[in-house]
């Protein structure tokens, strides 16, 4: 686990593309997994100014890490609309090229199972993943299986207080999800966590420095062969100072 301290959100997307960018460079192919909320979109804005130019995108198999269920599937608010505009169509990627878990065509126990089976057949070579302000990561709430797989859960109050922001009104945002496994993420070849603000400087020094527990399931980061977590210096406040050295 590799930890790298930034001073500021803008510095964190600059350093986590410039690794997100390494890695097309050396497969323009590869099974980019990507995350929602507000903390990679300064990642998804730098790869577009610091990299377009310089790798071809299109060519990149996507994924994302979970998907409301009960919205309209033309919403603007679930995370398949949300992936298709900040992240596909600023770097060409083509739709199809994209998969999620498909909670419209077939009922949501299917659509989970189905999305488990598709990582499993197309393995995430970098999974980029931020973390809740209660220490969860995609949708595994505290208290989720350590070595979960993908499944519906139900997002937790302070999860769907803290996702209202991106809604018309708190009341709209769905009580369930899809979402990958704890033990689902932790088969990415390259596990990336980006992390900023204050707000989140107890979850993460709960993840990097307490023990790996389910009460804070980005612990898992613990136990990936390959992480690297790229935080800004107010979110890092907390860590212990050993972390740093
Ligand atoms: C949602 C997503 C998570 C994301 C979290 C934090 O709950 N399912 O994948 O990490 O929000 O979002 P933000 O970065 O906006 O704080």
């Amino acid at each position: 686990m590799e930890l790298i301290i930034v001073p500021g959100y803008s510095e964190v997307g600059a350093v986590a593309s410039d690794i997100v960018a390494s890695e097309v460079a050396r497969d323009h192919s590869l099974h980019l997994g990507v995350a929602t909320g507000s903390s990679p979109l300064s990642l998804y804005e730098a790869l577009v100014e610091r990299h377009a130019s310089t790798w071809d995108y299109s060519k990149l198999r996507v994924s994302c890490l979970d998907e409301y269920i009960g919205l309209p599937r033309e919403s603007e608010y679930t995370y398949r609309k949300t992936v298709i505009r900040t992240v596909l169509r600023p770097l060409g990627v083509p739709e199809h090229q994209f998969t999620s878990p498909d909670v419209w065509n077939s009922a949501p126990e299917v659509a989970a199972q189905k999305f488990e089976e598709f990582l499993a057949e197309h393995p995430v070579d970098l999974q980029i993943a931020g973390i809740g302000t209660n220490g969860h990561i995609a949708f595994n709430e505290p208290n989720s299986g350590l070595l979960s797989r993908t499944r519906v859960a139900r997002l937790s109050p302070e999860t769907r207080a803290a996702n209202a922001r991106f809604f018309p009104s708190p009341d709209v945002v769905p009580h369930l999800c899809v979402t990958q496994g704890l033990g689902t993420i932790l088969n990415s070849r390259m596990l990336l966590m980006v992390v900023s603000g204050a707000e989140k400087s107890r979850a993460l020094a709960s993840a990097v420095n307490g023990p790996l527990t389910a009460a804070c399931p980005a612990s898992i980061v613990q136990m990936h062969s390959n992480a690297v977590i790229v935080a800004d210096e107010d979110a890092a406040r907390e860590v212990a100072q050993a972390v740093w050295a």
